[in-house]
């Protein structure tokens, strides 16, 4: 079993979208059974908050039900996960501070996985934006968790299912 888990922020917008997305690809591929997948905030301020609308209406316009309730990333994360993947320069900061020294969890931008990054690691904020910013950030999510499906298939020698 492979542990990751997702971080941005507040939890309410693009975790909760990457951990939605990765779900989705994996139970499409019948890989589920192969991961444990979850999703926190480095921040307090949406602890048991639902996901913004724009999330749920972005996911629920390509058929993903999004229904996580928000909760801040706490030590425990580090020993519960194998990966931790986050979505801009700040959360990483954040989350290396954090991080006990002992923990063998691996941090990575979710970014990095993008092929159409263009040299670009973050996964930019659309919290102050429009719902075309969540519609943006849909898509380069959607292609990063499957950069980050096939690393992880070859990393852990995990079998692809036809
Ligand atoms: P997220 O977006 O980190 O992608 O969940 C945000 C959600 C809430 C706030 C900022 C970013 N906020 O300031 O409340």
């Amino acid at each position: 079993m492979v542990k990751i888990l997702f971080v941005c922020l507040g939890n309410i917008c693009r975790s909760p979208l990457a951990e939605a997305q990765f779900n989705d690809l994996t139970a499409k591929k019948r890989l589920s059974q192969y991961f444990e997948v979850g999703s926190a905030g480095t921040a307090s301020f949406h602890v048991g908050d639902p996901p913004d609308f724009r999330t749920v209406k972005v996911g629920l316009e390509n058929n993903i039900l999004i229904t996580h309730l928000g909760r801040q990333l706490s030590r425990d994360d580090f020993k519960n996960n194998d990966y931790i993947l986050v979505m801009d320069s700040a959360n990483y900061l954040d989350v290396i501070e954090a991080k006990p020294e002992n923990s063998k969890c691996d941090i990575l931008y979710l970014r990095s996985f993008d092929p159409h990054a263009n040299g670009s690691m973050e996964v930019p904020d659309p919290f102050y934006g429009t719902i075309n910013d969540f519609e943006m950030v849909f898509s380069l999510i959607g292609r990063s968790v499957k950069g980050l499906l096939d690393y992880l298939i070859d990393k852990h020698q995990i079998p692809k299912h036809r």
